[in-house]
């Protein structure tokens, strides 16, 4: 979605407010502009559809000296990709970036319309720049006339707002998408989130829905939508821009897959005391022996990671979990209780369909728990309990390592929940804790050891253009997992399927044309899912075999690849078996040249509906 940044500064700030764009591309974007107040007054701006290289070349031909200035990556919502619709928004005097969707401008454009105002894009977002220049034109000063327009607008929004006879000030408002106010030596920041900032900033707070604040380079005030005056806390930035580097690699994802092995060594470190081979109880307030059922939702990868989740909790701790897409949840009209405990899980922690799916258990009495790896974000501040997931910043779109360590997460949770139900003995928790431990060391054993066949493999499957996933039990929610990540950044039509189902219609589809990938490490499935190989092999399909060495030695067909894994116990294999389907997918794009870490259409942190 789209980001945000804004610098009061005392240097020329475009350079530094262009490579803080840089560091939101993760976002997703498909356009972007910059606009300063120069050091004759004018308020200036330039913007540029496509990637951020193309504002560069026309701040390079055409340069600005301002000290003060607003940025913005636009990932289109109302209005196609284009010059004329990327942020900053002018009118007057004013200009405007803006994340989120303002759901009642068309009403709000024909009002003005009829007044003789003329617009010149198509976007939500100018509706914004009017109203605040109709109110400057009124007589109201800046931060009346900013009060004035946010009684009007309604929807999702963050805004930063520049006044061009306000060089040294920046007005911002939030009401949904994220935003946070950046601290400096004399200077100050704004930005969607910690990692836009991490270089400059020193400290940072977050706006609540429903602030706004006014940034000069000595301070900010915070205040409502009323003016009335907030508190809001300061805290230090531990984000180091080290952490935001792709080091050798050549894209985030290839650097945050092969950061697995030690990000959730942190993560398993948190949840389980190996000394002892115990679960941990985290002093989260939970207490899974009083809860009766487990609701969870989440949205895409986070939600297969809450699917594996399910089959975890409900073996080891006998805990009827209901699992549901955080956008179907939010509308079904569950009913709920208030002994029952609600999940949300998400890398990002803004999703607003999760975001949404977590207030409406807390406004029906639900105790609610956030799994989430940005710990500052929204459903970390409002859920009733929160369970860092540590993989440390995830740039790419595709999620990798927040996966795995939801996965590590999800896996201690379930241990723990059956400790305290009752359900595990010390023994059984101990044997499952000490797996746990092993799935670093097989993590790096695997990753180094697959990935020159997976390459070969990768330029063989981007001949095609539709490939099944297979699995059955934990493997079942990988092999969806497997399908979403290579249709995210290849574009390849993939779809995954429980084994079991392909003779309910898939196997229509079953020609020489379809490469089918079955996961099946050697546990209690792999009979049966061998037999669901036999059935695509007897119908020409290829089949990509990712087993173990038990599983690769017990089966005989004839496979276009056969990916072997080193033996490991059924409950850890989804944490190691992500790691092959995560290279394909990632070999795939590089081998047909899409954008692995900035796939066409997606955003990494999915704000509005
Ligand atoms: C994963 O590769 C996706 N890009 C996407 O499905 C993602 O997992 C989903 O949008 C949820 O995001 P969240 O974890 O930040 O809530």
């Amino acid at each position: 979605m789209c980001g945000i940044v804004g610098i009061v500064g005392r240097e020329p700030v475009a350079e530094r407010l262009v490579d803080a764009l840089k560091r939101l591309e993760y976002r997703g974007y498909d356009s972007a502009g910059i606009a300063v107040i120069e050091a004759d007054g004018a308020l200036s701006r330039r913007r540029a559809p496509g990637k951020l290289e193309n504002l560069r070349a026309r701040l390079s031909q055409d340069p600005v000296d301002g000290v003060t200035g607003i940025a913005h990556t636009r990932w289109a919502t109302h209005g196609v990709p284009s010059e004329t619709n990327a942020h900053p928004h002018v009118a007057g005097d004013v200009a405007v970036v803006h994340n989120g969707i303002i759901e009642n401008f068309a009403e709000l454009r024909a009002e003005l319309a009829a007044d003789g105002v003329v617009f010149e894009t198509e976007t939500d977002t100018e509706i914004v720049a009017r109203l605040l220049d109709k109110h400057r034109r009124e007589g109201l000063a800046p931060r009346d006339a900013v009060l004035a327009m946010l009684q009007r607008v309604t929807g999702a929004f963050a805004l930063v707002i520049l006044f061009q006879d306000r060089p040294e000030t920046l007005y911002v408002a939030r009401y949904g998408p994220p935003l946070a106010v950046g601290y400096g030596s004399s200077e100050m920041y704004v930005g969607s989130d910690a990692i836009a900032l991490a270089p400059f900033a020193q400290g940072i707070s977050y706006l609540e829905d429903g602030d706004m604040a006014i940034v000069d380079r000595d301070g900010v005030e915070f205040c409502d939508f009323s003016g009335a005056p907030v508190a809001r806390k300061r805290q230090p930035l531990q984000l180091s821009s080290m952490l935001i580097d792709k080091g050798n690699h050549r894209h985030f994802m290839e650097k945050e897959i092969f950061d697995q092995p030690e990000v959730i060594s942190h993560t398993l470190g948190h949840y389980c005391d190996f000394a002892n081979q115990r679960a941990q109880t985290d002093g989260d307030g939970v207490d899974f022996s009083k809860v009766s059922k487990l609701a969870i939702a989440a949205c895409g990868t986070a939600y297969l990671s809450g699917l594996i989740g399910k089959y975890w909790i409900e073996r080891f701790a006998r805990l009827p979990v209901e699992i549901d897409v955080a956008s179907e949840f939010r509308y079904r009209e569950m009913p709920l209780s208030e002994d029952q405990l609600a999940l949300f899980i998400s890398q990002s922690g803004e999703t607003a369909d999760t975001l949404a799916s977590l207030r409406y258990c807390k406004a029906n009495g639900v105790k609610t728990g956030a799994l989430v790896n940005v710990t500052g974000s929204t459903i970390a501040r409002e859920a009733d309990a929160v369970f860092p997931i540590l993989a440390g910043p995830e740039i790419s779109v595709a999620s990798t390592k927040a996966f795995t360590c939801q996965l590590a997460l999800m896996a201690s949770l379930a241990l723990r929940a059956g400790r305290e139900r009752g359900t595990l003995s010390l023994e059984e928790e101990q044997t499952l804790v000490h797996q746990l431990s092993e799935v670093p060391r097989l993590m790096s054993r695997v990753l180094h050891a697959v990935q020159p066949q997976i390459e070969r493999l990768a330029r063989e499957l981007s001949r095609f253009h539709h490939v099944l996933y297979l699995g059955r039990g934990t493997s079942y929610p990988l092999a969806l997992e497997g399908a979403l990540k290579l249709k995210e950044i290849t574009y390849i039509h993939a779809e995954g399927y429980a084994a079991g189902e392909l003779k309910h219609g898939p196997i229509a589809l079953i020609d020489e044309n379809m490469p089918v990938i079955v996961i099946a490490p050697h546990d209690r499935f792999f009979e049966k899912t061998v037999s669901n190989m036999q059935e695509v092999a007897a119908r020409d399909g290829r089949i990509v075999f990712i087993t173990d060495e038990a599983g690769a030695a017990a089966s005989d067909l004839k496979t276009m690849e056969t990916i072997v894994l080193p033996d490991m116990p059924e409950f850890i294999a989804p944490m190691v078996f992500a790691l092959p389907i995560q290279l394909l997918a990632y070999h795939t794009a590089v081998f047909m040249g899409t954008d692995a870490d900035q796939p066409r259409n997606l955003a990494k942190a999915v704000t509005v509906e």
